[in-house]
């Protein structure tokens, strides 16, 4: 039995939760294991209504399960950094989930801006690290709002956070046996201290992969590549900052937001897993926003519950439905609805 906390959220959230969880019934039923569904209401609507973002209460009892299902944190009457600090920061820090695992796989009949690129060039994991760098709120301000004012934003690089992410990353690249190379993503030439300490525990667990191909880029040159060469990577191993930015890059070759999906990863505990693409205000309630992300992220969270079998079939799924049923992964134009889209994957499971 799977203990699942499902967090619908805010915007279009429980728009692509509810497609989620119909693929997730579909699933089961066909492969024949159980799981057991528990709300919680968190979000901007909470926020407003009782102050609250997450209570340490709620964290102790998202201790408890197999895994949290969200659907997207953000609402346009409050303060940009309050909930996303308040709620996925302190999940993120609380429940120590310190890999945020982000496949950017470019699925047939999907279409990329990248030109002549297609599905066998652009097919890659990034290994973020979670909960450290630029993240642990680390600084501060002297004589704020004066003109002599100062702010600090301390990037905070512990040899146990970098270690533990590299190993991740280095098992995963193993497991994943693609190319079996590990690309260490940094900016050594300029952060000499964060990265030199990135690179050195890089290069000693290295030597416990013989059969890991060693691979290093700058962040800024990664940008160009995974552009321009999106088919040089299989895995690639970055900080918490420079990693945001480039999945957010990757989003968009595989697709775009409506596409992608990340797990907030704590090997040793519970783990969450979301749709890249955000509360979209501007599509909430219209049934049009793209719900593939979110089956996605339900695919990784099957995979990480044992249930292999039942990720793949999601991921047929999801294939056969993107370049036969769907017209375009933006919201609006998919030539079907949310909840057509989840009917289409259900269906194909169920048939299958
Ligand atoms: C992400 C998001 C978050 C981040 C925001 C919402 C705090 O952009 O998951 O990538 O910066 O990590
Ligand atoms: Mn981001």
């Amino acid at each position: 039995m799977h203990k699942i906390a499902v967090v619908p959220g805010d915007g279009t959230g429980p728009e692509v939760v509810k497609e989620g969880l119909k693929v997730l019934e579909a699933v089961a039923q066909k492969k024949g294991f159980k799981y057991e569904l528990t709300d919680y209401d968190l979000g901007g609507e909470r926020y407003k209504k009782t102050g609250e973002l997450l209570p340490d209460s709620i964290v102790e009892e998202l201790r408890q399960f197999n895994a949290i299902y969200l659907g997207a944190i953000g609402h346009p009457d409050v303060k940009p950094g309050i909930l996303e600090k308040g709620i996925l920061l302190k999940m993120r820090f609380d429940l120590d989930l310190y890999i945020n695992l982000r496949p950017v796989k470019l699925f047939k009949g999907v279409e990329t801006p990248i030109k002549d690129k297609g599905p066998k060039d652009i097919d890659y994991v990034v290994v973020r690290e979670n909960t450290e760098g630029l993240y642990t709120g680390s600084g501060g301000f002297l004589k704020k709002g004066t003109p002599d004012e100062v702010a600090i934003q301390e990037s905070i690089n512990t040899r146990k956070g970098v270690e533990r992410c590299l190993r991740f990353a280095f098992e995963f690249c193993k497991k994943r046996n693609k190319d079996n190379k590990l690309t260490l993503c940094g900016k050594t030439n300029v952060l000499t201290y964060s990265f030199d300490l990135w690179q050195r525990a890089y290069n000693e667990i290295a030597v416990e992969y013989p059969g890991i191909q060693k691979d290093y880029a700058h962040v800024d040159a990664i940008c160009m590549w995974m552009v321009k060469n999106p088919e040089w990577f299989d895995v690639i191993v970055t900080d918490n900052m420079f990693g945001d930015i480039i999945t957010d890059l990757a989003a968009m070759t595989q697709g775009g937001v409506g596409v992608a999906a990340g797990g907030n990863i704590n090997p040793e505990g519970v783990s969450m897993f979301e749709p890249m693409g955000g509360s979209a205000p501007k599509y909430t309630g219209q049934n049009i926003i793209n719900p593939i992300a979110s089956v996605a992220a339900l695919q990784m969270m099957l995979s990480f519950l044992g249930e292999d079998d039942s990720a793949a079939l999601i991921e047929k799924a999801i294939q056969k439905v993107v370049s036969e049923d769907m017209q375009s992964m933006a919201a609006g134009r998919m030539g079907q609805s949310t909840s057509e889209v989840g009917d289409k994957l259900a269906d194909f499971i169920a048939k299958a």
